[in-house]
């Protein structure tokens, strides 16, 4: 039975993907902060079929719950097949106004706690000479939208280092890809680390921020195209690099994706698998 591991399953995408993923025949361990808070939907399923998911304690900025998780999860079921890097957090603000601390905070949460996941996951993958890792970063990773330079940074940041791994691991059997989400209404607006915009940025901050509410107002409830664009991204077997979600975004990043795509490509020459 193939395991996945997920990140941010508490709510949003996280807790979809885990009860598709658990539909699909795959061993869940599905991951969040507080497992007692869990949702009705994942704590039901595990409750009655304990064999394909189970809830574990995971804040991606803990190093010692990283390393916890990987090990307990390669202890119990000995292997990790998919490793979803989901758990994200947002921010709205001027950049004077995020104090150098909450930019950290969005960068461990965003980038640096998924790529140690993966450094941990990886060795073991290259082992089996299998494995798939995605990363879900966001439409933000392109377009870059005032007042959010944090979360567009982060998001930016993963996706490069996703596409740079991608061809650094493919010849071992694993491939790193990205679920790249436009927006959908989950709860990422109400967890987002907002702060209020100062009087110089205040004008232009209520402009983006009237903008910025009716875009999330429209944008759909049904989140399962994201849910779709993560299994097509463990079970294709020649993967793409990224998957856009949403038909918005497909639409809008369809050249830029294509603009990018022969800089990408030159990687590949760099390591003779062109
Ligand atoms: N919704 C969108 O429009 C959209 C668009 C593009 C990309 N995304 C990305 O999609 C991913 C999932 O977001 P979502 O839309 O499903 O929003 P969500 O419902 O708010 O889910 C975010 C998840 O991340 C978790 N999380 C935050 N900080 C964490 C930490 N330090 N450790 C572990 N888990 C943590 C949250 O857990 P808690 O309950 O503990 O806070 C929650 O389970 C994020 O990476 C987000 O950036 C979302």
């Amino acid at each position: 039975m193939a395991v996945a591991l997920i990140t941010g399953c508490s709510s949003g995408f996280g807790e979809a993907m885990a009860l598709a993923f658990a539909d699909r025949g795959y061993r869940v361990v599905a991951t969040m902060r507080r497992p007692e808070a869990a949702p009705d939907s994942l704590r039901n399923l595990a409750a009655a079929r304990p064999d394909a998911i189970v809830l574990a304690a995971l804040d991606v900025t803990d190093a010692a719950m990283r390393n916890a998780i990987i090990e307990q999860t390669l202890a119990r079921f000995g292997q990790i097949d998919v490793l979803i890097n989901n758990a994200g957090v947002g921010a709205r603000g001027a950049f004077e106004d995020i104090p150098e601390s909450q930019f950290r905070t969005m960068f461990e949460t965003n980038l640096f706690g998924p790529l140690d996941l993966i450094r941990l996951a990886l060795p073991h993958m290259r082992a089996r000479g299998t494995g798939r890792i995605i990363n879900v970063t966001s439409v933000a990773a392109f377009m870059k939208t005032p007042f959010m330079s944090a979360y567009c940074a982060s998001k930016h940041a993963l996706d490069a280092a996703t596409a740079a791994l991608n061809i650094e691991t493919r010849s071992f059997g694993v491939r790193v890809v990205s679920v790249m989400p436009g927006p959908f209404k989950t709860a990422l607006p109400q967890k987002s680390l907002d702060r209020e915009a100062s009087a110089p940025y205040a004008a232009a901050a209520a402009q983006f921020n009237t903008n910025f509410d009716g875009l999330e107002a429209r944008a759909p409830d049904d989140i399962s195209p994201v849910v779709a664009a993560a299994l097509a991204a463990a079970t294709d077997p020649e993967p793409q690099l990224r998957y856009p979600a949403g038909t918005e975004v497909v639409h809008i990043l369809q050249p830029i994706l294509q603009a990018v795509a022969p800089m990408e490509k030159i990687g590949l020459h760099l390591t003779g698998q062109a």
